[in-house]
């Protein structure tokens, strides 16, 4: 038995195996509405009939403000989970879990599509007036950002009630598993991070402070979303700013034992995203699993860990899992590249017989 291809058991959930379709903004929806189009059903479906375990959406903003883009996922309402049912039915019926991504952009939202030049947006031009924790904005090279507001309590207490009703709409629709996006420089991990956190109330200063607003609203989440299933919470292990306070892997080791108390049961170990001069410094092949094996060896707490960065082959992903390195291997853009990965995966591991594919397919597979 491959260690890629086993089960893993997350309260009351079985993922069949350890891929994971990573989170990504497929800027597809058709009238700047946040609803799910036929574009979602399908890239998410195929994924399913992939052979992932788990297949997660992309970023899917709690509130219409908290969207990167206009065309951005969006569960604000009723009629946003219901355009997204089909996706936990389909993939369901493909024996994959279905995964909801529930995200705030903060102060990174509204700018255009990458292809449309990935710029800010004002107000005049379709954007809007973004929020974070302090009141300076994204520090745009070229072009001005929208106007930043500080949140205040009121502010604060309405995007952690945005997140418990978006995990509630999000579980009436079928996910199986609800992840708090914090990282990549987005509102949550804006809040961490003393590169962007100046407040000085119960939401800022130390690593407490700082943290508070994750927490919770991973306790939110957890409060709403069913005992037996998981939540996990995407984190950014590092701001790889080394020359500036900033959020540091130590910080990271620390918060994944406050976020398992708070409820959340694994950690999607990604990094950066913080300000234009955060950048890895490394980008090959397993860029950020370091700091998910330093999360799953230095915490007290037995909350599992995913890796995501540069997953590409089936060796490199099984050596992660039969290594006890991470719980998950997340693969992103090769899933752009490759619906197939699991399937490709179980044959190059030679461990067809460990997957259960589709039997459409099954005389090409082989499983
Ligand atoms: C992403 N990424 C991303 N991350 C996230 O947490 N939420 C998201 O919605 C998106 N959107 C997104 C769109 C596209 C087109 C790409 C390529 C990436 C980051 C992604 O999930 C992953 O962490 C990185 O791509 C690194 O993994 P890979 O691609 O090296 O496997």
């Amino acid at each position: 038995m491959t260690a890629l291809f086993s089960p893993l058991d997350l309260r009351e959930t079985t993922i069949p195996n350890r891929v994971m379709v990573s989170p990504m903004c497929q800027y597809s929806c058709e009238n700047r509405d946040g609803l799910a189009t036929d574009w979602h059903r399908t890239h998410l479906g195929s994924r399913a009939v992939g052979g992932a375990g788990l297949v997660m959406t992309e970023a899917t903003a709690v509130e219409p403000r908290g969207r990167i883009s206009p065309e951005d996922l969006g569960i604000w309402s009723d009629e946003h989970a219901a355009a997204l049912e089909p996706v936990t039915e389909f993939a369901r019926g493909q024996g994959s879990v279905p995964a909801i991504q529930l995200a705030h952009a903060g102060r990174k939202a509204s700018t255009s599509r990458p292809w449309d030049g990935h710029d800010p947006l004002q107000p005049e031009e379709g954007g809007w007036e973004t929020v974070g924790p302090s009141g300076e904005p994204w520090p745009y090279e070229d072009g001005e950002a929208p106007p930043t507001e500080k949140l205040d309590q009121d502010g604060i207490e309405g995007v952690i009630r945005s997140f418990r009703a978006a995990a509630e709409r999000a579980r009436d629709a079928g996910f199986e598993i609800a992840e708090v996006h914090a990282a990549h420089g987005y509102l949550l991990h804006e809040f961490c991070s003393p590169v962007t956190n100046h407040r000085e109330d119960d939401y800022g200063g130390d690593f407490e402070g700082r943290t508070r607003l994750v927490r919770e609203v991973t306790a939110a989440v957890r409060e709403v979303w069913p005992d037996g299933k998981p939540v996990f919470v995407r984190i950014s292990a590092t701001d790889w700013l080394p020359d500036r306070e900033s959020w540091t892997v130590d910080d990271s080791v620390r918060l994944a034992d406050r976020l398992a108390a708070a409820g959340a049961d694994l950690i999607d170990v990604s990094g950066g995203g913080i300000h234009p001069d955060s950048r890895p410094d490394y980008a090959g092949p397993n860029y950020q699993l370091r700091y998910a094996e330093r999360i799953r060896a230095e915490t007290e707490s037995d909350v599992a860990v995913g890796a995501v960065g540069g997953i590409t082959t089936a060796e490199q992903a099984e050596a992660i899992v039969a290594n006890d390195r991470a719980d998950l291997a997340i693969v992103g853009r090769e899933h752009l590249r490759d619906p197939y990965f699991a399937m490709h995966a179980a044959e190059a591991l030679d461990a067809t017989d460990e997957i259960e594919g589709p039997p459409q397919y099954r005389r090409a597979f082989g499983f």
